[in-house]
């Protein structure tokens, strides 16, 4: 790890163009995980747009129950407080997701693809997450965006069960990363494709259309515990995954109900 990449609210800040994302920012050296600390944030009407970044996670959550897996000073780890929200969860967490591919962007020969609904994948591999958690507030939504991408990790700092599936930034560029300038990239592009999905939401599935891995190919997925088989055939912002299903007609799978089971070339 470089020196300066130790993540710092200043530098972090410096020069950012953003006005609501990264308005102010937070950085812990260890906490529980990011996604509580940001919901304490989001009990003020002020913090809409804080991001809270953290070095360590000592709790740190992904989708569906599991466990997200960091190590300190390896990743970017950040939540960001997003309130009184009229976006949809499914449009959300698609913008998010063309974001997150997009700071990553092309690393040697690989560009990072999105594997509905919130992985982001590279050289067949996941290097990031997202995890978006909401609550109710009247006709709106208040929403906390966590991200997670793997930056310095090599291949035996994941647990072993991860490391056939598991990737970093370092490993497949053969470089190292800088974390503050991938913070603003990061903070930069969510920002604008917040600003796009509010004025023309088909720009945001557009992008994520041409970023997907899964998008006119065979999909395995289990929805609300039974599994469906199909092939692939759009994403609709508020319902889903769209597919046409082996045993006949088309159907849409919302992300809150359904997990892949397998997508190209039988990866998980
Ligand atoms: C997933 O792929 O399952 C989602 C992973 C999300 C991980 C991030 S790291 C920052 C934030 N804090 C957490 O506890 N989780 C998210």
């Amino acid at each position: 790890m470089p020196k300066t990449d130790r993540l710092n609210p200043d530098k972090i800040r410096a020069n950012l163009k953003t006005k609501r994302i990264g308005r102010e920012i937070v950085v812990f050296n260890c906490t529980s995980s990011t996604n509580d600390v940001a919901w304490e944030y989001a009990k003020g009407a002020e913090n809409n747009g804080v991001v809270i970044f953290a070095e360590e996670q000592t709790a740190g959550r992904g989708r569906a129950g599991n466990k997200w897996f960091g190590g300190k000073a390896q990743s970017i780890i950040c939540s960001i407080v997003l309130l009184n929200s009229r976006f949809s969860p499914d449009l959300l967490t698609l913008t998010c997701a063309v974001a997150v591919a997009e700071t990553i962007g092309r690393c040697g020969s690989s560009e990072a693809k999105i594997k509905w609904p919130n992985d982001i994948i590279l050289a067949g591999k996941k290097v990031a997450g997202i995890l978006l958690e909401s609550k109710a507030n009247n006709d709106r939504s208040d929403y906390v965006l966590g991200i997670g991408i793997n930056c310095h990790q090599r291949p035996n700092s994941f647990p072993s069960e991860l490391q056939p599936f598991a990737t970093s930034i370092d490993i497949v560029s053969r470089s190292v990363a800088d974390r503050i300038s991938l913070s603003k990239r990061l903070l930069t592009s969510i920002d604008h494709w917040l600003k796009v999905a509010e004025k023309n939401s088909r720009k945001v599935t557009a992008q994520w259309r041409k970023l997907s891995i899964q998008l006119g190919h065979r999909v395995t997925l289990v929805f609300n515990g039974t599994q469906f088989v199909g092939n692939c055939i759009g994403i609709d912002p508020q319902k889903g995954l769209i597919l046409q299903l082996d045993t006949g007609g088309v159907r849409m799978f919302d992300a809150a109900h359904t997990s892949i089971a397998k997508s190209i070339s039988g990866q998980a």
